[in-house]
């Protein structure tokens, strides 16, 4: 299991110094979550934050987009220096146009889905993506409980995968611990986003390595 630590959870009067703490602590990723206040009710970080922050590691840039209108600021997250953008299926933009863009970037791309929407929503753009991420909570907040009912999702996804001989990443994202992981690793899935599991951890390294065996 690969991990993403999500930013969401981190000091932000100090961006850059905790992303050098989990780079040296052993994170996989780096996990920065965007919201515009419109596609979820809370508003976090933009393209400047990130590109500011960016020259802080080599770690790829794992960048969910949380926004109404993803399409229309790819290139802005690109510029900034994302390695992999995720936008929610549920947006308004078109989905196919959106992932043109992505990879039109050289950009990987990725296809979220809310707890809601079904597993099968992202099958007609699967041989086209590089991850889906399943939310495992309602996006918009961190420290929210983990919702073990969106494990078949995961599952259901790994096998669509493996039938077409597909090698899409499956993240899951939200309410990620050490006392959730294990549900998430036997679902299948591949990189785990932890926001508070991680940054509020008494031993940051130990939390990462913990997640990464599980
Ligand atoms: C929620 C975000 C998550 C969040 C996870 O909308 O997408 O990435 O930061 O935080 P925890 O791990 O605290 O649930
Ligand atoms: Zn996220």
């Amino acid at each position: 299991m690969k991990v993403a630590p999500s930013l969401l959870s981190c000091d932000f009067s100090k961006m850059g110094e905790e992303i050098i703490r989990i780079d040296k602590a052993g994170a996989d990723l780096v996990h920065l979550d965007v919201m515009d206040g419109h596609f979820v009710p809370n508003i976090t970080i933009g393209p400047c934050i990130i590109k500011a922050v960016r020259p802080y590691t080599k770690l790829p840039f794992d960048v969910h987009l949380m926004i109404s209108e993803p399409y229309d600021y790819i290139d802005a997250f690109a510029d900034a220096g994302a390695d992999i953008i995720t936008f929610h299926a549920e947006a308004d933009s078109d989905i196919d146009k959106t992932i043109d863009k992505i990879v039109s970037r050289g950009v990987k791309p990725g296809l979220v889905i809310k707890p809601g929407t079904p597993a099968g929503t992202v099958y007609p753009y699967l041989d086209r993506l590089y991850m889906v991420l399943v939310m495992t909570v309602e996006p918009g907040f961190g420290g929210q409980s983990f919702m073990e009912d969106m494990m078949p999702k995961v599952t259901a996804l790994k096998q669509e995968c493996r039938k077409r001989g597909l090698d899409v990443l499956i993240e899951v994202d939200g309410g990620i611990s050490e006392k959730t992981v294990g549900a998430a690793a036997k679902a299948g899935a591949d990189i785990c986003v932890s926001g508070t599991g991680v940054f509020k951890a008494k031993d940051t390294a130990a939390a990462i390595k913990f997640l990464q065996n599980a």
